[in-house]
């Protein structure tokens, strides 16, 4: 039974009103939008280190500026959802912090290595692709600055889903140690990039709320089929084999049936125990302890400016 002012707000959501910062809202739909977006926003930040490893040795000038682009719009990403989640009252220090700690999530995609050059253009063609698939249903969610900021976020990602399916393509077209180095990227970035999209519905605690809030449009395994039914084509023309064995086209449904991720690796990666997590936490506690000059001479600078604009 949903106390009269909950009914009241899940009318509005129920009217596709959108909810603004300085609306009334249950602290449960405050805390799960926090949770959220200051995990979405970690994902870019983190997501930048697998593709900044590759920015020194990319093949031409041209894809290291193109790369350089992308990992600069990842920043980018990063500061519109740190900046969606302050407007529900998080401070960025509170979400680095539990960040730096482990004690925060960030995409799961983002703890595996990237070998060879043919895996940049894997993370742009799987990763964006199953991101984007992901984020357009969010510009229409019902909070605000959250919808608001993945409509900048979609365009960009198109692009980059673009480049990565190039490089591969590129690849493909070229000699067989090429279309070999292909394959071994999409051997190794397949199964992790089905895993994005999270758990099955039935493990996912927190999507019958999301849905009913409508902070999610589609479940997990929708999204999740969607992504696939729009990759295989794409690995087709690229004349690259997916490493399932159980894929295959159901006339019936009108989807692809696949085979079962291993639920066991990404719980583990949720953990903390995948290839890279040690690693890349340690990059992203570097960064802020080698940072740490530059805030405060920043805020040092900041207080002496108001106290002469007080003067
Ligand atoms: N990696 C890490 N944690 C994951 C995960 C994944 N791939 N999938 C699920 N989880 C976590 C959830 O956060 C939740 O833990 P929490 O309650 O402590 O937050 C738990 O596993 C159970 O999963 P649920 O399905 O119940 O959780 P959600 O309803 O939050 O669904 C989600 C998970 C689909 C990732 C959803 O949070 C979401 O849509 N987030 C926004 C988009 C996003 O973060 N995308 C990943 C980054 S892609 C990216 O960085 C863009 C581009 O640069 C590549």
């Amino acid at each position: 039974e949903m106390a009269p002012e909950e009914a009241a707000f899940q009318a509005r959501i129920d009217e596709g009103i959108k909810i603004e910062p300085k609306d009334e809202m249950p602290d449960a739909y405050r805390k799960t939008l926090v949770r959220q977006i200051s995990q979405h926003a970690h994902s870019e930040i983190v997501g930048q280190l697998p593709e900044g490893n590759w920015l020194t040795r990319a093949p031409t000038l041209e894809r290291k500026l193109i790369l350089l682009a992308k990992v600069q719009d990842e920043a980018g990403h990063g500061l519109y959802l740190y900046s969606a989640a302050e407007t529900l009252g998080a401070s960025r220090d509170d979400m680095q912090a539990d960040l730096l700690s482990g004690k925060a999530k960030y995409s799961s995609i983002f703890n595996y290595p990237t070998l060879t050059w043919a895996d940049i253009g894997a993370i742009g063609w799987l990763v964006d692709g199953a991101a984007i698939i992901n984020q357009i249903p969010i510009c229409r969610c019902s909070y605000g600055p959250y919808a608001r900021a993945m409509v900048r976020v979609c365009k960009e990602e198109s692009f980059h889903q673009r480049q990565g399916f190039d490089i591969l393509h590129k690849l493909c077209t070229g000699t067989q140690e090429q279309k070999d180095m292909a394959q071994d990227a999409l051997n190794r970035w397949w199964w992790p990039s089905v895993m994005m999209h999270g758990p099955r519905d039935a493990d996912s605690v927190n999507t019958a709320q999301s849905m009913q809030w409508k902070i999610k449009l589609f479940t997990n395994d929708e999204l999740r089929q969607k992504y696939i039914d729009q990759t295989v084509p794409q690995a087709d023309f690229l004349g690259l084999t997916i490493p399932d064995p159980d894929l295959k086209w159901n006339e019936e449904t009108g989807h692809y049936d696949f085979g079962e991720p291993d639920w066991d690796e990404f719980w583990n990666v949720l953990k903390g125990y995948g290839p890279c997590n040690q690693e890349r936490l340690q990059a992203r506690i570097d960064a802020h302890e080698g940072g740490a000059w530059v805030r405060e001479a920043a805020a040092a600078h900041a207080e002496k400016q108001a106290r002469r604009r007080e003067a």
